[in-house]
């Protein structure tokens, strides 16, 4: 099943448009949030050459790890801090074209360049966000934000 969820072929917009529909058939077939989120998350990362893609969960007044893709990250995050807390805080997504310039950041990976994070909605509350991190400069633009957005809007 792996590899025939691997999108190899095609720009960033044809790439997102066959994702989206993988994402919609794997998740509609699952009522599960956390196994949700990991597919997702592999989904996404097999489909670009991210570093890092995964969730945090508001748990509290923080943000708790969840199911990711890469290598190990900070377990917990607080309201504002970093990329994926001011996303919480701010309630909209965070394109950060050079981390380095994003005060406050959390360097999880020396590595990371760039970093996109994306708030999950269930009604009017945040449960969660959605990040992914670049070994690159400017991964991630208005293509991603529109996409990823849609794509966290499929999590129940
Ligand atoms: N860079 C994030 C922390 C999480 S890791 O990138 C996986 C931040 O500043 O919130």
């Amino acid at each position: 099943m792996a590899e025939n969820l691997l999108i190899a072929e095609g720009g960033k917009e044809e790439k997102y448009a066959l994702l989206y529909k993988q994402i919609s058939a794997v998740v509609s077939a699952e009522d599960d949030t956390i196994a949700n989120m990991a597919n997702i998350a592999a989904m996404i990362h097999a489909t670009f050459d991210f570093w890092w893609t995964g969730f945090y969960r508001v748990v509290g007044e923080e943000l708790v790890l969840g199911p990711f893709q890469g290598p190990l990250a900070c377990s917990r995050i607080a309201y504002g801090r970093g990329v994926c807390g001011t996303a919480w805080r701010e309630k909209t997504t965070q394109v950060v074209p050079d981390v380095e310039l994003f005060p406050g950041h959390i360097a999880c990976s020396s590595l990371s360049r760039s970093e996109i994070v994306v708030p999950v909605w269930s009604g009017e509350q945040i449960t969660a966000v959605l990040d992914i991190d670049s070994e690159h400069l400017a991964t991630f633009d208005e293509k991603d934000k529109e996409w990823l957005e849609r794509i966290v809007k499929l999590i129940k």
